[in-house]
């Protein structure tokens, strides 16, 4: 069995998905051991307690950069023994020395169709408003790797979603949450627990 370390920074409906996803056995081969918040005031963590997982906090601000944040991390995910990491809402970028030692171990999912509205700058409603401002009639969400760069590691499964006329970023973002990324993230999470993600030549591959 698998140690899933979930990261996150929000209301945590990705980490919910997950967890519903666990409780009805549609995570193969992983559990989910811990959950990290990056906010005190999560509501995440209110999720993770109700369901009886163990949760820290490890706030970003009593940290100088980047560098020193992801060391932090890295010390608590070799503590709870992680083999698959999960950012789930977790809106902070992390550094190298974390991403190079748990490479092709850690999996985001982020709220667009990669490689457009993505990189720094682009994270939760921002990226619905900057896929409205441009006028996309699809829009959906990404499951990847995370590597160095910012939403840049390879990508494991997309999903798309109509863009309707009327849309505000706030229906799209429910759009995209509702039909693609509670869904992806868990199977994402069950295919790498069952070791049917294939990486060749930096890119990923489903095995099934
Ligand atoms: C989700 O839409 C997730 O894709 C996005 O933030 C939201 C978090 O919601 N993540 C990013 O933008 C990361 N760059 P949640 O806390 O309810 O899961």
């Amino acid at each position: 069995m698998k140690n899933i370390v979930v990261l996150v920074s929000g209301g945590g409906t990705n980490l919910q998905a997950l967890i519903d996803a666990e409780k009805s056995g549609e995570i193969k081969g992983g559990k989910i051991t811990c959950v990290i918040s990056s906010n005190p005031n999560a509501y995440a963590l209110t999720r993770a307690a109700e369901n009886g997982i163990a949760s820290r906090v490890i706030p970003r601000k009593e940290f100088a950069d980047s560098k020193s944040y992801s060391m932090a991390i890295l010390e608590t995910l070799d503590e709870e023994k992680a083999d698959l990491v999960i950012l789930a809402g977790f809106m902070t970028i992390l550094d190298e020395c974390l991403t190079s030692k748990y490479a092709y171990k850690i999996i985001n999912v982020h709220p667009a169709l990669i490689p457009s509205f993505c990189g720094e700058g682009y994270y939760g409603l921002h990226v619905h408003e900057a896929a409205l401002a441009y006028g996309v009639k699809v829009s959906g969400a990404t499951i990847h790797f995370v590597n160095e760069k910012a939403d840049a590691g390879a990508i494991i499964l997309q999903g798309v979603v109509n863009v309707e006329k009327d849309d505000t970023p706030e229906i799209l973002q429910r759009r995209i949450m509702e039909n693609v990324e509670w869904k992806l993230l868990p199977k994402a999470a069950s295919l790498f627990c069952q070791d049917k993600i294939e990486i060749i030549d930096e890119k990923a591959y489903v095995t099934e």
